[in-house]
């Protein structure tokens, strides 16, 4: 399971006045006037490559007009081998073409150093290639087995108390120990030889939600070293990172990079400073990247070419310490897992939403997850009621079903389950699988996943290689420009208890999914096309350099039209603030000035006044003033305006046309999405696009020709589809929980 434990150092938020001093004042530390002359000072990025492998993308492992095969995660080294048979058999009857294997086995495949064990592994492929079901062969190093933990006890990461963590749980091996490093490339190597070129094979999952877990971050002595090495890489001489680091504040200065250790509130009477925090959320990510590009390392020299290598990456609001472009370069695409019913996510609001689960949260996975390479597929889809919710109800009766469709409609490759089995033993009792706990009896929520699934393969004679995204949708398409810096340093820093970063993000993403928008997310290693991406929207862009403004400025004067949202363009790269008026680089761009801005108890609100309605705050506002004569592109229209408190009647939202295209900055974060949603449909109606204005939580996706809609609410919904729509499943009117499939 995920943890949920808070993402990081949350004290930063109980010292938040400080830390904004240590900011701003570590600018105009004398420090700064040496620093800024002296070229020395400058950054080495010690960020890997962004280069992707595989040019052909998802054709190269994924047959188009296969649509989404279903598959399933089994165990067999925990049941007994007469089980196997019958297992896989039944696998093969019930629809799967794939199973998955092998992610946690390190004990049964080395039961001690150098004695491998893969007899029960062999015999489950043959059973495989026997009964045509495919293999997705994973890496165990999630689970290092118990003699190497007793040989090495270094080789688990300490937590932030300084508790070395121990042997019976997940995920404590360090990527920083060269020591474990090596023993995993050693069983990587022995799966490599062994499967590599095994047809049955046909791809590779490293690790298991490549993360710590619960502890989030490694604080022993080889992460110590690694963090060092890193900082030393990154800054050369101690003065830089001295200046990046804004050292100054409190006499934090340093002499020697022997002398850095990471940051940790447990070992710190008064906070920690946030620009050593986000290097090393920034060091912990890459450094996961680096454990992870090991194994892919190892193999690639020994697997055909025709099996991919991926990872089922938990990175959305579990754990937003993994930034899933530091493992772009290697592998050959991200696949991710969720969990609808966690109770930790957002549900759609409603009577039902508790049952129906977070559609937001999975679109915006699957979405993001497809933007490294392109393509995705979800690797855990949840199969029923889990074990690890606050409370964990049944899923509505449909929603199984409705989650695997949505998958489809989302575009994703394939569709796995955790699990086939349902364990009867262990920590994940009472989590269900496919089966019943008799192993052959399929579950409430394995019948459905297995309609799913029947379903699915039975339009695969529909499948039209032809058909083409209509132009009416491909107009509205939308960019979410995303870089994790900003979300690490805006959750470092909200600066106020109201903020939360995610739900701003999900509030323009929401906007886009109600808009009918086809959504990428779009990294800087990009450059912004206008053709491909007519609109692009920057959530709280709060981390900027003049370059970027820069391409931005070119983006938008070759005809892309650009949203940027509160909080952007703050702080430089190192989550600085500039010594200058507010947003000083995004100034001439914006063609406004930020005066100031403003943050309200949970029990206030403020109002702000866009295209004839009212909208309520109380998250983050801020107050523009527009430049009379700005230095290029039309004077900024004042479309929002503040209607309470003394700012009254200042400009809130702006929008200005700057050569082919246009830019609009809304400074305010509102309640519920609904002014979001009205600047995203106004900048759409400037330019006559027709828009859709589903319900949130309503969805609607094209894919392959397919249209797919899925209701989260607990309403009826209206498909909308196009007057020579032809219903496969369901019909124009949407039930909770239900699905409706059409061509057009
Ligand atoms: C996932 C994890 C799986 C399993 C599952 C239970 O997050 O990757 O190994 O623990 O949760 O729901």
């Amino acid at each position: 399971m995920p943890f949920i434990s808070p993402p990081i150092l949350r004290h930063l938020r109980s010292c938040g006045t400080l830390l904004s001093l240590m900011a701003g004042l570590a600018l105009t530390s004398p420090n700064y006037g040496l620093a800024q002359t002296t070229p020395k000072l400058g950054i080495n990025e010690v960020k890997p490559a962004t280069t992707v492998i595989n040019p052909n993308g998802a054709d190269k492992f994924f047959d188009r007009k296969e649509l989404m095969p279903i598959g399933a995660y089994y165990y067999p080294e925990a049941w007994p081998a007469r089980r196997w048979e019958r297992d896989i058999k039944r696998m093969a009857e019930l629809g799967f073409t794939f199973t998955h294997l092998g992610e946690f086995a390190w004990a049964a495949m080395e039961p001690t150093e150098g004695n491998y064990r893969f007899g029960w592994l062999d015999t489950t492929v043959a059973l495989c290639a026997k009964y045509g079901v495919k293999v997705i062969m994973c890496t165990p190093s999630p689970c290092p087995p118990a003699w190497l933990s007793a040989k090495h006890p270094e080789i688990q990461i300490m937590n932030a108390e300084g508790r070395t963590m121990r042997h019976g749980g997940r995920l404590q091996g360090s990527w920083s120990s060269p020591i474990y490093r090596e023993y995993v490339k050693k069983i990587v190597t022995e799966l490599g030889k062994r499967y590599g070129n095994n047809p049955t094979v046909v791809g590779w999952q490293l690790d298991n939600e490549p993360s710590h877990g619960g502890a989030h971050y490694d604080y022993a002595p080889a992460a110590q070293t690694a963090f060092r090495a890193w900082v030393k890489q990154k800054y050369g001489v101690i003065d830089s990172l001295n200046k990046h680091w804004g050292a100054a504040f409190w006499s934090n200065t340093y002499t020697s990079f022997d002398q850095i250790r990471i940051p940790n509130d447990k070992e710190s009477t008064a906070g920690t400073n946030p620009h050593q925090v986000l290097d090393f959320q920034r060091f912990q990510s890459q450094e996961m990247g680096n454990y992870m590009r090991d194994q892919t390392m190892v193999l690639r020299k020994l697997i055909n070419p025709k099996q991919w290598v991926t990872s089922n990456f938990a990175f959305y609001k579990f754990l937003p310490e993994v930034n899933l472009y530091d493992n772009k370069d290697h592998l050959d695409f991200s696949a991710f897992t969720f969990y609808w019913l966690s109770t930790y996510l957002d549900n759609a609001p409603g009577k039902l939403g508790y049952r129906l689960g977070s559609g937001l949260g999975t679109a915006f996975a699957s979405d993001f997850a497809r933007a490294t390479h392109g393509y995705t597929g979800i690797m855990e889809l949840q199969p029923g009621q889990i074990n690890w919710g606050a409370f964990n109800p049944q899923p509505l009766p449909g929603a199984v079903r409705m989650w695997v469709w949505h998958h489809f409609g989302l575009g994703s490759k394939f569709a796995c389950t955790y699990r086939f089995d349902r364990p009867t033993y262990g920590g994940e009792l009472y989590h269900y699988g496919i089966m019943d706990p008799d192993g052959v009896t399929p579950s409430l929520g394995g019948k459905e996943y297995i309609q799913a699934g029947k379903e699915i393969a039975s339009l695969k004679k529909l499948y039209n290689p032809k058909a083409t995204l209509p132009a009416d949708v491909a107009a509205r398409k939308v960019a979410i420009l995303w870089n994790q810096d900003n979300l690490w340093d805006l959750q470092n820093y909200p600066h106020t208890n109201q903020w939360d970063t995610w739900e701003h993000v999900y509030r323009y993403f929401s906007a886009a999914k109600r808009s009918g928008a086809p959504i990428d997310f779009v990294s800087e290693d990009i450059v912004l096309d206008p053709a491909k991406y007519p609109t692009a929207i920057a959530p709280a862009y709060q981390l900027v350099d003049a370059k970027l403004v820069a391409r931005w400025r070119t983006y938008v004067e070759q005809g892309g039209h650009l949203i940027l949202s509160c909080r952007s363009g703050q702080k430089d790269r190192s989550g600085q603030l500039w010594e200058g008026p507010y947003i000083d680089p995004l100034r001439n761009l914006i063609g406004a000035n930020l005066d100031y801005y403003d943050q309200l108890p949970t029990n206030a609100t403020s109002t702000l006044a866009f295209a004839g309605k009212e909208f309520s705050w109380n998250n983050w506002g801020e107050i523009l003033s527009p430049h009379a004569k700005p230095t290029y592109g039309s004077p900024a229209q004042v479309w929002g305006q503040h209607t309470s408190q003394f700012y009254a009647g200042k400009a809130g939202v702006i929008h200005r046309k700057v050569g082919k295209g246009s830019i609009t900055y809304n400074g305010t974060d509102s309640d519920d999405g609904e002014l979001e949603l009205a600047v995203l449909q106004k900048v759409y109606a400037e330019r006559n696009i027709k828009a859709e204005n589903l319900k949130p939580y309503f969805f609607k996706e094209w894919r392959d020709g397919f249209w797919v809609a899925v209701n989260y609410t607990s309403e009826d919904q209206d498909a909308n589809p196009g007057p020579n729509a032809k219903f496969h499943f369901g019909s124009r009117t949407v039930a909770p929980g239900q699905v409706a499939v059409w061509t057009e």
